[in-house]
């Protein structure tokens, strides 16, 4: 199994191209179940993410096809696919395949939706907490699904298809208004969704699913409506750039001090993230090329911050941004209140020196003036990416095991900053 392997100490400056978001993508290509047409996604990052739900929406009937690049495309262009479900062959999604990516359970709403059936694999639990699907399944009720649960399995069924309904979410959920405007754009009459998730992946959708045909007002706000069509179209959408890769380069920027233009990010996705940074000590200003971080000199102050949905301080950057502030001239307090067991990088960024203390969901961060490389591994890929930022700034080598967790999440992680100076490398098993 790879590895990566850091020297800290070296500054970063130069441009980092950002890559397309990777949790729009997983939505916008299960959204290509819902037509028999062409779906074209533009901007698509190399993932492995990606790869394995090409793989699972195949089993499906989905093809898709990786248009080859232009002439004057750079190497970080993202990729043009075309996906076509022309004819959909199966409506089983099995264990084996979604508890490997829960996001495919997504699945389930266009099946659904297109075909008045689908048995899809609850995916069970995950390294960041049990994560549970309750209110998917609620919201397809809402639609007049009939839902069981068999051997593991969600059972649904809408003989005579979806109809519009109100959905109120108990609480903000990603998935479930990912679900809930998939079943809706094709179900007879209206729906309202409240409490709808405000997070920019979601707009993309809307905005992909509009362009099918879809007839959807109010996305990105916490009411959504929908007018539910027959049928919907083939489409050509551009997925949105990646708010975390930004928010992650920008913390290394920050952690390792320099100047990086992180080419192609939009600092309106990440506001409330990039507002940390800045009160945290780095200059943060948005260029017409995308947004550009600096920090010179001036030393790293703590900051406290609570993950949130959108437009709050995303869960997605809780563990980066706690990797900073262990170099914090001072205390820091970071909270995290959407997933109970997002705290798994606390051990591994203590074995690089950091001292961090949890009370309940809070991390408290007593920030050090240096920390010391060290062999150290991750369970999910936001948290492995924080000990690379801790890495960028510590003394010595670091190695990170388990670099697929990266790879699921990061494209060409390594290279990107290998370009600005960082001393990274991916070592193969026996190198
Ligand atoms: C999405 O997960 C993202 N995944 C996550 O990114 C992200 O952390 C999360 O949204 C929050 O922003 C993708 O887009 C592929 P939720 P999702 O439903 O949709 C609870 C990453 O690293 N809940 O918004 O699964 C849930 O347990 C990943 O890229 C229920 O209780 O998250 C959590 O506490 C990790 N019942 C909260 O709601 C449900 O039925 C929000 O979860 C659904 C959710």
């Amino acid at each position: 199994m790879d590895r990566i392997r850091i020297v800290g100490g070296a500054r970063l400056a130069g441009v980092i191209p950002i890559s397309g978001a990777k949790n729009a993508a997983l939505p916008l290509m299960i959204a290509s179940l819902l037509t028999p047409e062409t779906l074209t996604l533009e901007n698509m990052p190399r993932l492995a993410d990606v790869r394995l739900l090409n793989r699972i929406l195949g089993n499906h009937g989905v093809d898709h096809a990786v248009e080859g690049k232009r002439p004057g495309d750079g190497p970080h262009v993202g990729e043009r696919v075309h996906y076509s479900a022309r004819r959909i062959v199966d409506t089983t999604a099995p264990y084996e395949l979604v508890s490997k990516m829960r996001a495919s359970f997504w699945v389930l709403a266009p099946l659904l939706a297109r075909m008045g059936q689908a048995r899809v694999s609850l995916p069970g639990g995950c390294a960041i907490g049990t994560r549970p699907v309750d209110f998917l399944i609620t919201a397809l009720e809402s639609l007049g699904a009939r839902i069981d649960i068999e051997s593991g399995y969600v059972v649904a069924s809408a003989r005579e298809g979806l109809r519009g309904g109100l959905i109120d979410f108990p609480k903000v959920t990603v998935g479930g208004t990912h679900t809930a405007l998939m079943g809706a754009a094709m179900a007879r009459g209206d729906t309202t969704i409240r409490n709808a998730a405000c997070e920019p992946e979601v707009v993309d959708l809307a905005h992909c699913l509009m362009a099918m045909g879809a007839k959807i007002s109010g996305a990105g706000t916490p009411t959504i409506e929908v007018q539910g069509v027959t049928s919907l179209h083939g489409a050509r959408h551009s997925v949105l750039p990646d708010r975390i890769e930004t928010g992650t380069y920008a913390m290394a920027a920050a952690m390792a001090g320099g100047d990086v233009l992180l080419q192609g990010a939009r600092a309106d996705l990440l506001r409330s993230a990039l507002d940390a940074l800045e009160r945290a000590g780095a200059q943060v200003s948005s260029e017409a090329e995308g947004v550009r971080v600096r920090r010179d000199g001036c030393p790293i102050r703590p900051v406290d911050v609570r993950t949130d949905p959108f437009p709050g301080f995303p869960t997605d950057l809780q563990a980066q941004f706690m990797a900073l502030m262990t170099r914090a001239e001072g205390v820091s307090r970071i909270t995290e209140t959407i997933f109970e067991n997002r705290f798994m990088h606390v051990q591994e960024l203590a074995r690089l020196g950091a001292r961090i203390r949890l009370e309940g969901d809070t991390a408290i961060v007593e920030g050090r003036p240096q920390l010391k490389g060290a062999p150290v591994m991750a369970t999910d890929l936001r948290a492995s990416v924080s000990l690379v930022i801790a890495a960028l700034a510590a003394e010595g080598e670091t190695m990170v095991h388990r670099v697929y967790h990266l790879d699921r999440g990061f494209e060409r992680l390594e290279e990107k900053l290998r370009a600005c100076g960082a001393q990274v490398e991916r070592v193969s098993e026996g190198g």
